[in-house]
């Protein structure tokens, strides 16, 4: 069973952006479901081995804090007998089950992962039988509409299937597996998709603003709304649109607001080990749209250090 969300308001999972700490964040300002960055089957089984030699679990490879919760960890790879391990390896420390048939990154889909298993019906059944099986915990999907355009509805089998082995919510980002983020996200499949689906479904694409997300709960009947790129160094829009679904109104941002909660990010990095060059990611992204944040970023590509980045932050701050 799902566990209860606090919020219909979901951050997306991002490789290199939807780290523990802008998780954290996300989920102070409202966020009801928070997913880890995808991560491999086959790496979790190879650390788990070399953890257990040290006593040490997969947390010291997947980080997450308990204020995360529920948390929902993300899974790619097809090979079911390490999918089976690493669903096994990973369960007791989440809540939730994710698995990736949506990235369109080439060394991913190459390796008969993500988004390329849109197009392998069978092998699909049984990768979600697999992990049902495998595991007690709820199992959901992330999907793309197909790879093609010419199969730019293989995401309706592919949501049977999933339903009828027991995935328990699936999430579509409306785009094909080849567009990359060109165009924008068709959503009038995730009306379609609920329509034809008994299990929740999280609507997913291009949502910027309060506006948007009221926008795609009226336009498709989903029932949640994920944030991926919108909430990149903009924490507040899970509370915007929150408040805005509940009142209509919202409260405003300053650029000023969002440095100093780029502050409270590198404050929660601390209890995590997450790579600089990360970290300077976020600082990037943090000041995205700001006047003279070009010259900004400039100074922040060469921060060798949390040091030198907090300077170069607080310099602009004042
Ligand atoms: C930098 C980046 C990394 C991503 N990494 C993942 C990932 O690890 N797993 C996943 O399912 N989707 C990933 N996505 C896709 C997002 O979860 C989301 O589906 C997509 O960005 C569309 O939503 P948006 O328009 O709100 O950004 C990533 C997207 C971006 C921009």
């Amino acid at each position: 069973m799902l566990p209860k969300f606090s919020s219909k308001v979901f951050l997306a999972p991002m490789a290199g952006v939807s780290d523990p700490a802008l998780r954290l964040q996300c989920k102070k300002f409202g966020a009801g479901l928070v997913v880890t960055e995808f991560t491999n089957i086959h790496s979790i089984v190879a650390k788990e081995k070399q953890l257990k030699e040290n006593q040490k679990t997969i947390k010291e490879f997947i980080e997450y804090s308990e204020d995360e919760r529920p948390l929902s960890v993300q899974l790619f790879g097809s090979d079911l007998k390490v999918l089976e391990k690493a669903a096994k390896i990973v369960e007791p420390f989440f809540d939730i089950i994710d698995y990736n048939m949506g990235c369109p990154a080439p060394h991913v889909t190459q390796q008969m992962a993500g988004g390329a298993l849109l197009q392998e019906i069978n092998l699909t059944r049984q990768i979600f039988t697999t992990l049902v099986k495998a595991v007690k915990k709820p199992v959901t999907l992330k999907i793309r509409l197909g790879v093609t355009d010419a199969n730019r509805y293989l995401f309706k089998d592919i949501a049977q299937i999933a339903e009828e082995e027991g995935i328990e919510m699936i999430t579509l980002h409306p785009r094909t597996v080849n567009q990359g983020y060109s165009g924008d996200a068709d959503w009038k499949m995730i009306k379609e998709l609920k329509e034809v689906s008994n299990i929740p479904i999280i609507g997913n694409g291009d949502i910027t603003n309060p506006e948007d997300a009221k926008k795609m709960f009226d336009e498709t009947n989903c029932d949640y709304v994920m944030i991926g790129r919108g909430a990149m160094g903009n924490p507040f829009l899970f509370e915007q649109i929150n408040d805005y679904i509940k009142t209509g109104s919202y409260n405003h941002y300053s650029f000023k607001d969002r440095l100093v909660s780029f502050f409270e990010y590198l404050y929660l990095t601390k209890q995590f080990k997450i790579k600089f060059v990360h970290i300077k990611g976020q600082a990037m992204r943090f000041t995205k749209g700001m006047s003279g944040g070009s010259k900004l970023r400039s100074k922040i590509t060469l921060a060798k250090n949390i040091g030198e980045l907090e300077k170069i932050i607080k310099d602009a701050n004042n």
